[in-house]
């Protein structure tokens, strides 16, 4: 097990799919252009490899499947039942939601249980000017579904002012209602947000005034959270779960686990690091030759987290997956 001089080490994997997406969402791409060419995304075979090498080598007990848009992918079949049978303590899913009802069966056939789904506002034009992609009734009809299915839900929200700051309390309440737990993440400077500071400023929301907002309609307190929890979570009482993502506000380096793997076979031990590791080609060898050369590449991967606070990230969210 690798394991640096803060007591960190890697125990969730998150995996990029493909970097398409269905969306173009204005704080995630400038543009809505495709970023990696199809040809440059490894396959489905050699991502489950990839994740069952991981666990061998870096002690990886949990899986989110990301993208891009992880369902638009043709290798999602492939791949979420090869990673079922790996025996994961869990496997879980971020995705905006759109093709969620068609998913759904394989989602469920693969022992996927839980669902984390960006939704950033619940007015449909607000929704078409930050999504740029999608539609929002497609998107809730998707979420009533995952909810008869029985499965655990988590929507993902930035707030971003001058954009859906009117729809914190409306998203609350209809996660309140619905039993799922909303996510506020503050807007992270990712991709072009950490080359405009003066756009990200302009947007970001931070926890203290996320709280303010929502204090005037309900009361809430504090809830516990597991140690590598990147959420504060809090309680409205008798009603349900919120968490808030406070990267900005209260960061919380210090007890990241997190490894991502992209989907064209590069390694990043942290998502404000512009250091990353390809191990694409390692994926494909027997196991006796990938294992030592994916130790060594994951002990550089460690290195690469903060010390104590996310500065801003060359990475394109939308490579990567959040
Ligand atoms: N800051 C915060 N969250 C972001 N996401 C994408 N880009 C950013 C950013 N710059 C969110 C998406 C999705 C999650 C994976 O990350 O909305 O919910």
């Amino acid at each position: 097990m690798i394991v640096d001089r803060q007591g960190r080490r890697f125990r969730n994997l998150r995996v990029s799919l493909t970097a398409a997406c269905n969306y173009a969402c204005t704080y995630c791409v400038p543009d809505g252009k495709r970023l990696v060419a199809a040809q440059d995304e490894l396959s489905a075979d050699s991502l489950v490899r990839g994740v069952a090498y991981l666990m061998e080598a870096a002690g990886i007990e949990r899986l989110r499947v990301t993208g891009g848009e992880p369902l638009v992918s043709p290798k999602l079949d492939v791949f979420v039942h090869g990673v079922s049978r790996l025996g994961l303590q869990d496997i879980a899913i971020t995705t905006n939601g759109q093709l969620l009802s068609k998913k759904l069966p394989l989602l469920l056939d693969c022992g996927i249980r839980r669902l984390n789904v960006s939704l950033d506002t619940l007015d449909a034009g607000a929704f078409r000017r930050i999504a740029r992609g999608g539609d929002l009734a497609t998107v809730l009809k998707g979420l009533d579904e995952a909810r008869a299915a029985g499965l655990k839900v988590k929507l993902n929200m930035v707030p971003l002012r001058g954009q859906n700051l009117d729809q914190v309390v409306p998203l609350l309440d209809y996660c309140l209602a619905h039993g799922f737990e909303l996510r506020f993440i503050e807007l992270m400077r990712m991709g072009h947000l950490a080359h405009d500071p003066n756009g990200f400023h302009q947007q970001f929301v931070g926890l203290q005034e996320l709280l303010e907002l929502i204090g005037e309609q309900h009361p809430y307190v504090q809830a516990s959270a597991p140690v590598d929890a990147t959420a504060i979570r809090y309680e409205v009482p008798g009603q349900g779960y919120f968490g808030v993502i406070a990267n900005e506000s209260v960061p919380f380096c210090r007890t990241c686990s997190r490894l991502r793997l992209s989907s064209t076979g590069w390694l990043h031990g942290c998502l404000s690091s512009s250091n990353r590791h390809y191990v694409g080609d390692l994926l494909d060898k027997p196991r006796h030759q990938a294992l030592p050369a994916l130790q060594r590449l994951l002990v550089s991967a460690l290195a690469d987290k903060q010390e104590v606070a996310f500065s801003g990230g060359v990475t394109i969210m939308k490579i990567i997956g959040g």
